[in-house]
């Protein structure tokens, strides 16, 4: 039997529900195809905090270094968010975690789901087709550039970029276009930020190397208005670290939820998949968030570990679970059904189903 460790990094939140619900997706994986999943558990965040003082363990970046994978929930928790002196925070640990496994690339597809079409606020002729998929650069830019504060009343982020920075996704951007409908937007702004301006530069030079692809540059304003407009014009979006992470919620409106979209990251080391929402520190305990996000991550790990047709079956089970409307109130206000309630389902329907 095949075996996969799998690192698991419940994080704060909702983070500890969502996760367990990929889990048992995972399980019902491996008693269809026979692969063995190995879960070791690392602490991160507010979770690792309370712990032990540090938002990110240096056992959690072992187990994670030494995983053939490793699957995030979220972090993140409210008392630390209005205290401006907090010398520790949750986010570092994200922040920390990305960049030890050298994780410079974050995959966000976007897609619509016919079951939710109807839900989103914009007409779903607009929507029906959309299918794109952000690269968003995830180890640098005003994120981990220097930051401090001068006084009382000033401080500063500083936004670098190094061309090899760019140049990395940019390759993993253009060869995924040409996979896909050979199409690639550079949102940016280069007509006021120097880093963009360099982006720009090295994504033209590039393009020159992948003459199939069309490549196009947007002003990120634009860009955040031409999503919601007319989302069927993307294929591939390229972009910073900061830029990727605002446009890639905004564009959840186009999935019909920000509890839909999953994520891969990936790098020079193990690669790790998230949900792209946060701990909705609201619902914790509850019982009623939606994991289908998390779900969708362990479909884009089972492509990444080339368990394709599991991958399938993991997105086909989903979008069964929508079609039947078996999906929590964030999807269905009408007959919601609790977090634990559909992962079952979708286990359960993964094990029932032909394999392809
Ligand atoms: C995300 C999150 C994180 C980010 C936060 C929690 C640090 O919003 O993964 O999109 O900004 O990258
Ligand atoms: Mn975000």
């Amino acid at each position: 039997k095949v075996t996969k460790n799998i690192t698991v990094l419940p994080g704060d939140g909702i983070g500890p529900e969502i996760v367990a619900q990929a889990q048992k997706v995972l399980q019902a994986v491996s008693e269809k195809y026979g692969v063995n999943f190995e879960f070791t558990e690392g602490l991160i965040g507010a979770a690792a905090i309370d712990a032990t003082g540090d938002a990110l363990p240096a056992d959690t970046v072992t187990a994670c270094q030494q995983a053939d994978a490793v699957l995030l929930g979220a972090v993140g928790d409210p008392k630390f968010d209005n205290d401006p002196n907090a010398k520790v925070r949750p986010e570092q640990g994200l922040l920390a975690i990305r960049k030890a496994l050298g994780l410079f690339t974050n995959i966000r597809p976007i897609r619509t789901f016919n079951a939710l079409l109807d839900q989103a606020p914009i007409k779903p002729e607009r929507l029906e087709g959309a299918d794109f998929v952000i690269y968003r650069e995830l180890t640098g830019g005003i994120y981990f550039g220097a930051k401090g504060k001068e006084g009382e009343d000033k401080a500063y982020d500083h936004c670098v970029y190094e061309r090899s920075e760019i140049e990395r996704i940019a390759h993993l951007a253009f060869k995924a276009a040409t996979q896909r409908r050979n199409k690639l937007t550079l949102v940016d702004k280069a007509n006021v930020l120097e880093t963009s301006r360099l982006w720009r530069k090295v994504v033209q030079e590039m393009s020159a190397d992948y003459p199939s692809v069309e490549v196009d540059y947007l002003f990120v304003d634009n860009a955040a208005m031409q999503v919601i407009l007319n989302p069927k014009q993307f294929d591939v979006v390229l972009t910073e670290n900061m830029f990727g992470d605002i446009i890639s919620d905004e564009a959840s409106i186009i999935s019909g939820s920000l509890g839909m979209l999953p994520s891969a990251s990936v790098g020079t080391g193990s690669s790790l998949f998230e949900p792209i929402h946060g701990s909705y520190p609201q619902a914790a305990g509850k019982n009623i968030a939606n994991p289908m996000a998390t779900i969708l991550s362990v479909a884009m790990m089972l492509d990444h570990l080339e368990l394709f047709d599991a991958a399938e079956d993991v997105r086909k089970a989903v979008d069964f679970a929508l079609d039947e409307g078996f999906a929590t109130e964030d999807v269905n206000k009408a007959a919601p059904q609790s977090t634990t309630a559909v992962g079952d389902f979708i286990a359960a329907q993964i094990k029932d189903t032909v394999s392809a």
